[in-house]
């Protein structure tokens, strides 16, 4: 598949992704996909529930159901929601996008169509690195 391709096709699956969006509580309508180096896709919607802050996003659903599924190197990540311009994801999204793709690409879009590309890396400058913490847990163990 030509790399638009790949990115059209994995907008499609946020698109429908959005479409199964649990969110009785705010009626914001969130979808989500994610690629992994080995080409496969996992989607993810936003969950919410009646106790608020337990509520999760659509990317970390997406991220989890990869890494549950043994994909740990994600390579692209679509979001796609009803706002202008396009949603962009939350902090703590960013963080957990980064720590298993640091190199990502994000592909925004609205239900307007409007679409923008942008590197994970240019949304979490100065990023908490996997790599970094595991070294310090060693020195702390005296490994
Ligand atoms: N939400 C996401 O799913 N992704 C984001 O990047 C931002 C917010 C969800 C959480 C909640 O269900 C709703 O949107 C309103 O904040």
């Amino acid at each position: 598949m030509s790399h638009d391709a790949q990115d059209e096709a994995l907008l499609a699956a946020a698109r429908a992704a959005r479409q199964r969006a649990f969110a009785p509580y705010s009626g914001f309508l969130v979808g989500a996909a994610v690629r992994a180096a080995d080409g496969r896709v996992f989607t993810g919607c936003n969950v919410e529930v009646a106790s608020y802050s337990l509520t999760c996003c659509a990317e970390r659903v997406a991220v989890f159901k990869a890494v549950s599924e043994g994909a740990t190197e994600l390579v692209a990540c679509a979001v796609v929601a009803d706002m202008s311009p396009p949603a962009s994801p939350c902090g703590a999204c960013r963080q957990v996008l980064y720590d298993f793709g640091a190199d990502m690409s994000l592909l925004l879009e609205n239900v307007q169509g409007e679409l923008r590309r942008l590197p994970l890396k240019l949304l979490l400058p100065d990023a908490f690195e996997p790599a970094q913490v595991l070294q310090a847990v060693k020195a702390h163990h005296g490994a």
